[in-house]
């Protein structure tokens, strides 16, 4: 069977897509389907290619158990069209500069990672960038809901009657 492949983006790389990324990797590992689901991540923007993720980012990934160390940055390319089902966009700005380098062939699913969430009033993951040290664990929150959600999604989608 072919994997499904899956593709988180948010502004830096090194923040938001990165949780995401090592949350959701976390979950294809527990449910022992690394050889069915690929798991990556990218920027929209350039400023932090091949750095590791956030230090605050990893430090809240660990507190949960994730870890995130072995990341690194970057930048989303045209080619990601050609190799991702799923293109999951942290916020709305990055989901509109996605949409506006899809190829016309594109049917995979690029859309908002939250659309996979639980709380269908929260539509973005905000940047915690500049924020304190909470916005770090709210990112958290928000990824491990939609994580989990977008896990079911792909099994009964992509993986259930294709083995
Ligand atoms: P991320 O967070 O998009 O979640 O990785 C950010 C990281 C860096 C910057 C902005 C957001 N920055 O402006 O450098």
């Amino acid at each position: 069977m072919k994997a499904v492949n899956v593709l988180f983006v948010c502004l830096g790389n090194i923040c938001r897509s990165p949780t995401a990324e090592g949350v959701f990797q976390y979950l294809v590992n527990q449910g022992q389907l690394e050889e069915d689901i690929h798991v990556d991540s990218a920027g929209t923007g350039d400023w932090h290619i091949g750095r590791p993720p956030d230090h605050r980012s990893q430090q809240a990934a660990r507190q949960r158990g994730y870890v995130l160390e072995h990341l690194r940055a970057r930048q989303v390319t045209a080619n990601d069209f050609n190799h991702f089902q799923y293109i999951l966009a942290m916020d709305r700005k990055n989901l509109a500069y996605l949409e506006a380098m899809r190829p016309d062939w594109y049917c995979g699913r690029l859309e908002l990672l939250l659309n996979y969430g639980r709380d269908s009033t929260q539509i973005d993951v905000p940047d915690p960038f500049y924020g304190g040290e909470n916005g770090f664990a709210q990112v958290l929150d928000l990824i491990e809901s939609a994580a989990t959600g977008l896990l079911e999604e792909i099994i009964l989608r992509d993986l259930v009657n294709s083995r």
